[in-house]
């Protein structure tokens, strides 16, 4: 019931989405890589979920950098020499900007990288961060995380603090986030750290609210995937054929949410015919929650140290300060 005709999109500008797209719907089970959620459409839907009562991870990381951004500088050992304050995905700079002024204001001499895929992110920061916070050095690179970070592993002198916030590493199994670890120990020195942003377990239901608000804003989002798929592959998902579900299982603290499919049905794409049957699921995210020890061992597992941790009043967030070793 498949038919592609893969070579025939190769050459073309969304090719590499176009095959992801392929690769994962000819899995089984069905998968979609969440890294698509973020289109213009995606990015709107995100802010609203962000503002939703029932999603609590912006806020909790929030308070932790509104209320302890001169914690978190004494926590970096750096503080006293000039280093590269690193930040993977810097989205809108609102919770990073903290520490950007506690940093200034204890008279540290560093130097604001902060990489981004999308070149829209970066340029926004380049006209917000000079009216901001004028006493700022920065660079913004447009690029590949690791890619970019090459270039700052070449000056082993000087010490870098790689920021990677907001439960990004969430969407990474616990597997995948111990490889991210590993590799981005191997982009470090001695001496230089991170602060890593890690949603805790909490209880069970309330993980589930957050990907399931009451206003539907998980499920649009989750949705608009099937719809940026019609939109920019020209396929013909019938959207409303679609139910958004999530589950959380508290045994391995994952958080996943998947496309239900209502009823059989044949989706076209250019050069592939996708069958589905009634009660299929697409595994579209996970969104991986550790415990407080889990955390501090995985620091050891990968090459650095806990040096700190800095919780909402909660303790549903963490922010981890690692020294790699
Ligand atoms: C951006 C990865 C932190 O997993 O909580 C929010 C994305 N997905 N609601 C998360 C998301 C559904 C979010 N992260």
């Amino acid at each position: 019931m498949l038919t592609i005709d893969v070579d025939k999109y190769r050459q073309k500008e969304n090719s590499e989405f176009y095959l992801d797209i392929i690769q994962g719907l000819t899995q089984v089970p069905k998968t979609l890589p969440s890294k698509y959620f973020y289109d213009k459409e995606g990015d709107g839907i995100f802010q609203s979920i962000m503002s939703s009562p029932d999603y609590y991870l912006t806020r909790c990381e929030m308070e932790i950098f509104t209320c302890q951004a001169p914690q978190i500088v004494d926590s970096l050992i750096s503080k006293n020499l000039d280093f590269e304050l690193i930040e993977l995905g810097p989205g809108n700079c609102v919770k990073s900007i903290h520490l950007l002024r506690a940093l200034i204001t204890a008279n540290a001499s560093f130097n604001y990288v902060p990489i981004d895929i999308s070149e829209n992110v970066i340029s926004e920061l380049q006209s917000f961060l000079p009216d901001n916070i004028p006493d700022l050095r920065f660079d913004g690179l447009v690029g590949d995380y690791f890619d970019s970070l090459t270039s700052y592993s070449l000056l082993p002198t000087k010490r870098k603090v790689v920021m990677c916030l907001g439960g990004n590493i969430g969407n990474m199994t616990v597997a995948e986030s111990n490889q991210f670890c590993k590799k981005l120990r191997s982009y470090l020195h001695p001496g230089d750290q991170c602060i890593i942003g890690f949603d805790l377990v909490k209880h069970p239901a309330i993980i589930k609210r957050a990907y399931d608000d009451g206003d539907g804003f998980t499920s649009e989002f989750n949705l608009n995937l099937l719809r940026r798929i019609n939109r920019e592959l020209g396929a013909d998902f019938k959207i409303d054929q679609f139910e958004h579900y999530c589950s959380y299982d508290p045994l391995t603290g994952a958080a996943n949410s998947y496309l239900v499919c209502l009823s059989d049905m044949v989706v076209h794409l250019p050069g592939a015919s996708i069958l589905f049957e009634k009660d299929e699921c697409i595994w579209t995210e996970i969104s991986q929650k550790y415990s407080k020890a889990q955390i501090r061992q995985m620091a050891g597992n990968n090459g650095f140290i806990h040096t700190a941790e800095f919780l909402d009043a909660r303790s549903w967030f963490m922010d981890a300060i690692w020294t790699a070793v």
